[in-house]
């Protein structure tokens, strides 16, 4: 089973699922502080961040709305940096609208890069970033995130919604998978 207790041999725990919901609760306590008496739309980007925003909505006292968009990118293998497609868009309407983007992870930046010019022609009234992870080493682009949870070396990670050729998404630490 995904979630099961001892990591498969190929994984090795970089993050406990303590030290995340710390994270998460600290992120949130942020963004509440932040936004008082302002409503942003949380996007959050398929299908990485989806277990991270699950866990964010739950410990933000705020009632925010949610919208997604998926985004792939196409790279080889566990080295993204490949161009950058919006496959699906949002729904809402964001114009003069407080936006906060909820990602799993930034590594080069393209992908963060192309969903920023993407959304900010539509004149949001503010657009910010939360990013559970940020592996700054391999930035390509450079992207001001608001809010990070973990900065961490250039390894590969699963786990927490993040995926190799989607498996590991289930599991409820961060690893680092063995090339
Ligand atoms: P970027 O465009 O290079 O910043 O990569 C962003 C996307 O690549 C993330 O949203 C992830 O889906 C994926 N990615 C980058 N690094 C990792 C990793 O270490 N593990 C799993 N996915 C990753």
């Amino acid at each position: 089973m995904a979630g099961s207790d001892s990591p498969p041999p190929k994984i090795r725990v970089l993050i406990t699922p303590e030290q995340i919901q710390e994270a998460v609760r600290r992120l949130a306590a942020e963004i509440d502080r932040d936004y008082a008496g302002r409503t942003p739309l949380l996007v959050f980007i398929m299908k990485g961040a989806l277990v991270f925003v699950a866990d964010l909505i739950r410990e933000l006292r705020g009632d925010y709305p949610l919208d997604f968009m998926v985004v792939s990118s196409y790279g080889t293998g566990t080295r993204s940096g490949g161009s950058v497609r919006i496959v699906a868009d949002l729904k809402e309407d964001i114009r003069d609208r407080d936006v906060l983007i909820v990602e799993d992870i930034i590594d080069t930046g393209l992908t963060l890069a192309e969903v920023l010019e993407h959304l900010r022609v539509r004149q949001p009234a503010s657009l910010e970033i939360c990013a559970l992870l940020s592996k700054p080493s391999r930035r390509r682009v450079e992207i001001d995130a608001r809010y990070v949870g973990f900065v961490i070396p250039d390894a590969f990670v699963v786990g927490y919604g993040l995926d190799y050729g989607d498996r590991y998404r289930g599991l409820p630490y961060i690893g680092v998978l063995d090339p």
